[in-house]
């Protein structure tokens, strides 16, 4: 379980990105956080783990308070929550394996992991992993040969095989076209399913969060408007948390979308 208490952020800037957001993550349950660009989604999940230090309030991952802990309690509960990020953020010359087992950092001491020594079982786990995300084929291949689908699924093995309890998951498919888009949020939420996993997915679109999970949060500017099922997103709270922006038209290109790929 992961709580958020009066969770706030205010950057050095002035700019408040969060204020007294408090959530409550079970175990095994995956999210979708919504709202417009700049509404706090990325400030928000980069709270959990520190990447942003919080200026105020509470995060807790089972019994562990991870705001009240010390540079090494805080690496150490990192290895228990998986990030995959939008610009899939790979490391371009090293090969598609090299970068799954970079997410063994965490737990493989620093001169191990320089010299590339990965215990075997990370090694079995990492084909097992690229397997299951269909890219057995590509292990030996460098990162900048792949398609952005391709990448996604690299990033998505890496958050994985650090073996996490919470995947904090950053506009998956921000850089991807629409039918990629679809494949990737559907396999993220799968593997969450076969693993037990919980997850944050930050998504900007709509549509897509709707048909992949089963609790939105809506944020806007840096408050939450909205937490509930899909179905209960109506017109009028859409508008309330993307403001004039137009929501509707992104629904209506995904059901065209939808509709062609049935026809295929
Ligand atoms: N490093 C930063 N320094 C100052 N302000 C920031 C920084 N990162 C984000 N912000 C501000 O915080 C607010 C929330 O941003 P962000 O969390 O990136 O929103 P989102 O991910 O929903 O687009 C915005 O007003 C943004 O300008
Ligand atoms: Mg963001």
């Amino acid at each position: 379980m992961l709580r958020l208490k009066n969770l706030t952020k205010t950057y050095k800037t002035g700019d408040k990105a969060l204020t007294n957001i408090g959530l409550e993550v079970p175990s095994g349950q995956v999210l979708a956080l919504i709202g417009p660009s700049g509404a706090g989604k990325s400030t928000l999940i980069r709270c959990i783990n520190r990447l942003v230090e919080p200026t105020g309030g509470e995060v807790w991952l089972d019994d562990l308070e991870l705001t009240k802990l010390g540079s090494a309690g805080l690496r150490k509960a990192r290895r228990s929550m998986g990030m995959i990020f939008q610009e899939y953020a790979l490391v371009e010359r090293l090969t598609v394996m090299e970068n799954v087992l970079s997410g063994r950092l965490g737990y493989v001491g620093f001169w191990r992991s320089f010299l590339r020594r990965y215990p075997q079982s990370d090694v079995d786990e990492a084909f097992r992993l690229l397997d299951r995300v269909g890219l057995l084929h590509m292990a030996d291949k460098r990162a900048d040969e792949l398609s952005g689908g391709q990448r996604q699924r690299v990033g998505i093995c890496r958050a994985l095989i650090q073996n996490p309890k919470l995947l904090l998951v950053d506009e998956p498919t921000a850089s991807l076209d629409p039918k990629t888009s679809r494949q990737i949020m559907r396999l993220i939420t799968e593997l969450c399913r076969e693993r037990g996993l919980a997850a944050i997915i930050n998504i900007h679109d709509v549509a897509l969060a709707q048909m992949f999970v089963p609790r939105v949060v809506g944020l806007r500017s840096g408050e939450i408007v909205y937490d509930g099922p899909p179905t209960g997103l109506s017109p009028d709270k859409l508008t309330e948390i993307y403001g004039e922006e137009d929501w509707e038209a992104t629904i209506e290109a995904a059901e065209d979308d939808d509709e062609i790929e049935a026809a295929e």
